[in-house]
């Protein structure tokens, strides 16, 4: 490991790049590829009738614009901070994945950062200039245009970014021909592109219903003509969400979860599968009956039945995204690279040396008799902090051993046994790394949470840093 490892003992690493991801998703997918075009949508609606009917032409001018300032606002702030934070965070937790992304795609991140600086200019062009550019059809005209390039934008930083998201779940012809477009053209990147993109626009038509809900209470006419026709977006778009959902869930079983070895992962897997079918019958359920109302009874809908609904999608789509990111497991980056962030082809070297003679930052490089508890706190860094505490909240060894081995003093025969054959008990953890020393060392570290539970840190409060002398690199032969 050439990094120093950052390391959260309590809430756990994968918590917080779920949280930051999870928000940011939402918010993109809801709020900038999916409202832009409803609201250019609304804007064209006004521009239509400005000529015949400038009356109604603003109202429908003024309801795009509220919605788009309840947009700006968030995806400026929060999506724009939650968007760097991703990869900010991973590039934290598990710097080797980042690395070796980049090396695949760096092209494609390039053209990412190009695209999304773009996709901010168009925001500011386009909210900033509203009022300015409304006094003649032709001021209009430019500014309706630049709603639509906008719509494009956003939605292009999704489509390049959704191929490194399905890389990292599939690989495909990659790991045998490591060019560019391998990765890019991975075989979960169409399916997933066709699940996200008109999942995005539906939530858009459906934030678009409920500010409209709010907006327009005080001009029911105005109201009913309003919903009809997001409501109608929301209906054309919501079947294709569902059809790209299940495309892209038929996809997963065959490139994932069908070579699974092991019996107790499937039964895992399966009932992951089970809760969401359960989830997307209710939410699918609840956004049909929210357009149609919304198209029948315009003037009945009520905003609870749009907020509720919104938050069920929002929390499915929460839900996908941990599902995505958990039959990933064990690896980060599909058959390359195991979530621990080490190599699949480093392994034999790994297990032959040992972790911690590779490891630049570590406090302890040779076990000694004296040192073993460090030195297991250190390959507990290593090998499972990427995805356990030792005690904390989320996950923690001392939870996961008490429920295995009870509260009476562990042994550590058991223990050791249970870590050599981890990953054939459980096929989302990766095979244990280390040599036998470091397997000794980490059940004597195991051993201690029970007696003295501490918390461990991570590089951020000073751990490694004490170490005089780097390691060398890895040797390759
Ligand atoms: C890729 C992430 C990952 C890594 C790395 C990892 N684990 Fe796990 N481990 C998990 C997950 C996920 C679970 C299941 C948590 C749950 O119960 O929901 C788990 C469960 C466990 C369990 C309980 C198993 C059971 O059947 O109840 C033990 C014990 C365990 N891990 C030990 C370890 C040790 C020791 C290491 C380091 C050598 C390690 N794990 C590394 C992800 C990982």
């Amino acid at each position: 490991m050439d990094f120093p490892i950052f390391h959260l003992d309590f809430i756990g690493n994968r918590a917080m790049i779920a949280i930051i991801a999870v928000l940011h998703a939402v918010i993109n997918h809801a709020l900038a590829v999916g409202l832009m075009p409803v609201v250019t949508m609304l804007e064209i609606k006004g521009f239509r009738l400005m000529a015949t009917q400038p009356e109604l032409a603003e109202k429908w001018d003024r309801l795009a614009y509220r919605i788009l300032f309840f947009a700006f606002i968030i995806t400026t702030t929060i999506g724009a901070m939650t968007g760097v934070g991703i990869w900010f965070s991973a590039a934290l937790i598990n710097p080797a994945s980042i690395a070796s992304l980049i090396r695949v795609f760096f092209g494609a991140w390039f053209v990412e950062w190009g695209v999304f600086v773009t996709e901010v200019v168009l925001m500011l062009l386009y909210f900033l200039t509203w009022k300015k550019l409304k006094s003649s059809m032709a001021m209009k005209f430019r500014h309706v245009k630049y709603g639509l390039f906008l719509s494009f934008f956003s939605w292009i930083t999704m489509a390049i970014i959704v191929s490194i998201l399905a890389f990292m779940m599939d690989t495909g012809n990659w790991n045998t021909n490591r060019s560019f477009l391998y990765g890019f053209t991975n075989p979960l990147y169409l399916p997933q592109l066709a699940f996200r993109t008109p999942l995005a626009m539906t939530m858009g038509g459906m934030i678009a219903l409920f500010l409209t809900l709010i907006f327009t209470r005080n001009d029911q006419p105005f109201r009913a003509v309003a919903l009809r026709s997001i409501s109608k977006w929301v209906l054309v778009w919501g079947p294709f969400a569902a059809g790209g959902a299940m495309l892209y869930y038929y996809m997963i079983p065959q490139n994932l979860t069908g070579n699974l070895p092991v019996a107790m992962g499937t039964i895992e897997f399966q009932s992951w599968y089970q809760q969401i079918i359960v989830i997307v019958a209710v939410a699918i359920g609840l956004v049909i009956l929210l357009a149609n109302w919304a198209y029948f009874r315009p003037r009945t809908t009520p905003v609870w039945l749009a907020g509720v609904s919104i938050l069920l999608i929002a929390g499915l789509m929460g839900h996908f995204e941990r599902l995505r990111e958990f039959i990933r497991k064990p690896y980060v980056i599909g058959e390359y690279m195991y979530s621990n962030g080490y190599r699949v082809e480093d392994y034999p070297l790994l297990k032959r040396d040992g972790v911690l003679k590779h490891a630049n930052f570590v406090a302890t490089k040779e076990i000694t008799v004296d040192n073993q508890l460090a030195a297991g706190r250190d390959v507990f860094i290593l090998t499972c902090s990427r995805c356990h505490t030792s005690n904390g909240a989320v996950n923690s060894l001392a939870s996961k051993f008490t429920n295995m081995f009870g509260t009476k003093p562990w042994e550590s025969g058991p223990l050791k046994g249970y870590i050599k054959n981890m990953h054939s008990a459980r096929y989302f953890m990766p095979p244990f790394p280390g040599n036998d020393e470091e397997l000794e060392a980490l059940t004597v570290f195991i051993k201690s949470l029970q007696d003295y539970p501490q918390p461990v840190p991570g590089a951020q409060d000073g751990l490694g840093f004490q170490k005089a002398t780097p390691a060398k690199p890895l040797a390759y032969n």
